[in-house]
């Protein structure tokens, strides 16, 4: 198919219309068979259980053009199944996992002429998402939901590609120890905004969240989890029940120890540690690996050795290996690469 006419060297995280998009809905207890649309808008009742009270979940994966040119997903089954999980927890019924990496296949291919070419550094951002939509006054879940998917090409998230970041120790909690942070849901990303507003007014990329209770052990950004590096080139990457199960984490402790035959350690990361570590990176759908080179704690600077110039050695393998797998360079393990066409 041929492609749009984009200027895909230069695309941010932004949303762009495509031409197709995926819905599906929620009624009486079933869904629907679902299909293709180009409506892009959504039609709901001014009283929709999402307006009121949040009810929605959702997702992001990626297509990528491989060496090769042919349009493939990343691991879209686990994004179904994390899609379960934050489905069960807000109440809201489940897609079927089978149905929803069908549908990513399908949402993608139909907008194939805006999936980047090779060697662009741009890729297709995938969002599937779920909502109540029948008005819910009393505060319960709602009967009926849509499901959807659209996609939109993107760059890099954070604005300047690779070069390290500098991130702030912020003073708002991101999630509960028994709430609702390992789950993908809009509430979430809802109470960051101040965090992320003020962050940036301040001339900080992203924050680093500490945990509620005890607020001395690292937890996440508002978008990505941490890998650390220790100086005898260990990859660390924080353990708690209120983070987001990161697939592009999970992925890439796989690959420090397979690929790269590195140790790895998920564990609880103390804050006072991290003044020891050699390098740190955010990963994330969006982030892929993108590398810190500051961390600031209420003006007192940890200034990581990997610095402010470019990624640290060990980040920049896990980097090119994990988009090596993505784009076809080096060979994926089983499953983990899902052919569109
Ligand atoms: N943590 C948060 C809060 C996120 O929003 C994301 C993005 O999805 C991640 C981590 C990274 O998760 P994944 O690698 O599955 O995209
Ligand atoms: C992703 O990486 O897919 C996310 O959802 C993160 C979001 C902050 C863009």
């Amino acid at each position: 198919m041929e492609k749009k006419n984009i200027d895909w060297g230069n695309l941010g995280f932004g949303y762009m219309p495509t031409d197709k998009r995926y819905v599906s809905n929620y009624k009486d207890g079933a869904w629907d068979e679902g299909g293709l649309t180009e409506d892009a808008n959504v039609t709901i009742n001014e009283c929709a259980g999402v307006l009121q009270y949040a009810q929605t979940v959702f997702e992001g994966l990626k297509a990528y053009t491989t060496e090769d040119g042919r349009i493939v997903t990343f691991r879209p089954d686990l994004n179904a199944e994390r899609l379960e999980q934050s489905a069960k927890r807000l109440e809201m019924p489940v897609f079927p996992k089978e149905r929803f990496v069908d549908a990513v296949i399908e949402t993608v291919k139909a907008n194939s002429a805006y999936v980047p070419p090779y060697g662009t550094g741009a890729t297709l951002y995938v969002r599937p998402y779920l909502f109540g939509t029948n008005p819910v006054i009393g505060v319960k879940p709602a009967d009926e939901y849509q499901f959807r998917i659209f996609v939109t090409p993107v760059g890099p998230y954070f604005k300047g590609g690779v070069k390290p970041l500098t991130i702030r120790v912020t003073d708002f909690d991101r999630a509960a120890p028994n709430g609702t942070g390992h789950i993908k849901a809009g509430l979430n990303y809802a109470m960051s905004m101040h965090a992320i507003v003020t962050a940036h007014q301040e001339g900080y990329d992203e924050n680093m969240y500490l945990d509620a209770a005890t607020r001395t052990k690292v937890e996440e950004t508002g978008g990505a989890n941490f890998l650390f590096v220790t100086k005898d080139n260990k990859v660390v990457t924080p353990k708690s029940s209120s983070i987001l199960p990161s697939i592009t984490r999970r992925s890439l402790l796989y690959v420090a120890k397979e690929y790269l035959g590195l140790e790895v350690e998920e564990r609880e990361v103390p804050f006072e540690e991290v003044p020891e570590f050699a390098e740190c990176g955010l990963c994330g759908t969006a982030a892929v690996i993108s590398p810190v080179g500051k961390i600031v704690d209420h003006g007192k600077e940890i200034c990581l050795p990997s610095g402010m110039k470019e990624m640290g050695p060990t980040t920049k393998k896990l980097y090119e290996t994990l988009t090596g797998i993505q784009m076809g360079r080096l060979e994926a393990p089983e499953g983990w690469i899902h052919p569109v066409e």
